[in-house]
């Protein structure tokens, strides 16, 4: 078959070519086969919602445009080719529509990189052995985009990432997160400042434990939504008190090490809820969920954990004591030197923590002195697709392989 003139992919990405070498039709099923001895065996019905600018997949927004109730039935794909360039040729039925396929595109499917894991780093686990966190040079972090991708990628990798030297001005950090993507708006605001006079911060509506000097045990912010917020990123403006460190702890740790020494215990933190809820004059959020919520397969490690929030049980009276057990083990363990990092808050620091899986916390500090953190919450899904195209663009620019 001649070579073909165009091979567009369902989406906006460069895909290396990766030429077939044979297809074969069974059925409803395409056999398809690289030189490389690499198979994918594909049902018809995706194939053909796929198909760029032939009734599957709109050019312009490269999405869907197929209704399932059009569907073919029975077999869909008449003759199946590939071309001297080693592109797919399907033509369909009942319309005897011809259509092309990228090979690299096939290919990125048949190596599962098109699956929500694909260019993200592996989560690592970490106890207090790791010293500090992972930290980059952030005074050039606006645009030095190898320093933000690097930075980026440890939020996920380890759920805790520092940049240090960063400038300390009062619209840094918006802007920073405006390199990422958009914030997450809350009832404290786009952004928000914590600092050590609960008289001045705030809005009508809330204040916080946070805008006092008093000690913050390991916790997650804002357990009472449905999905709370996936990043915290602080900005430390000004610090001139005595004490007030930062505490981290790796929720991902501390759920694996309850699973294993206190079964009962992680089976009562992960299945007794509670109801959390934040209280203020004109708000009312309220959720109920466990403590450690392990969600679906796939979604991501939530604890539900701080006591200023956490309202009342919302299971059956018989199993409140053994919750109560079970939150007793789950603070001290979160709260032990073991799994706790532990590091002062210098100007010009910007630390971004999952807010999910790590616990955060400070010591107490001293009522003399000025202390300014300035916060912005963005979610899982926007550090995602930042770190997803980041690390595309990188192994695009480096390699010819994608
Ligand atoms: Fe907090």
């Amino acid at each position: 078959m001649v070579t073909t003139q165009r091979a567009l992919a369902p989406d906006f990405y460069d895909y290396a070519w990766r030429p077939l070498r044979s297809v074969a039709i069974d059925g409803s099923f395409l056999h398809l086969r690289w030189p490389d001895g690499t198979a994918s065996v594909v049902f018809d019905l995706w194939l053909r919602e796929n198909a760029v600018d032939a009734g599957g997949v709109d050019l312009a927004t490269r999405e869907g445009i197929m209704d399932p109730a059009h569907h073919h039935d029975g077999p869909a794909a008449s003759t199946a080719e590939i071309t001297d360039d080693g592109a797919l040729v399907v033509r369909w039925l009942p319309d005897n529509v011809e259509a092309t396929y990228h090979p690299g595109w096939l290919r990125h499917v048949a190596d599962g990189r098109h699956l929500p894991s694909s260019w993200l780093p592996e989560p690592v686990a970490w106890t207090a052995a790791i010293g500090e966190p992972p930290t980059y040079d952030g005074s050039e972090v606006l645009s030095d985009d190898a320093v933000l991708r690097a930075w980026a990628n440890d939020l996920l990798r380890h759920g805790i990432a520092r940049l240090r030297n960063a400038p300390t001005d009062h619209d840094f950090l918006a802007q920073l997160a405006a390199k990422i993507g958009p914030v997450r708006d809350t009832n404290f605001g786009p952004i928000w400042d914590v600092l050590a006079d609960i008289s001045l911060a705030g809005s009508d509506d809330t204040n916080s434990t946070a805008n006092t000097n008093l000690r913050l045990p390991p916790h997650t912010d804002l357990p009472t939504r449905e999905t709370p917020p996936g990043f915290q990123f602080l900005h430390c403006l000004v610090n001139d008190t005595e004490g007030g460190n930062s505490t981290m702890a790796d929720g991902a740790a501390v759920a694996a090490y309850l699973q294993d020494k206190h079964p009962e215990h992680f089976e009562a933190l992960t299945t007794l809820r509670w109801v959390f809820f934040n209280r203020g004059p004109n708000i009312d959020h309220r959720w109920s969920g466990p403590m450690i919520d392990l969600g679906v397969e796939g979604s991501p490690l939530t604890f539900r954990a701080f006591h200023p929030v956490r309202g009342f049980p919302d299971m059956d009276q018989r199993d409140i004591p053994r919750a109560y057990a079970a939150m007793k083990v789950f603070s001290t363990v979160a709260a032990d030197p073991h799994f706790r990092l532990h590091y002062p808050f210098a100007p010009g620091d910007i630390v971004g923590f999952d807010n999910r899986r790590v616990l955060h916390g400070r010591d107490a500090f001293s009522a003399g002195g000025a202390r300014h953190l300035r916060g912005i919450y963005i979610d899982q899904d926007e550090v995602r697709s930042f770190v997803r195209v980041a690390n595309r663009r990188h192994a695009h620019a480096t390699s010819s392989t994608i």
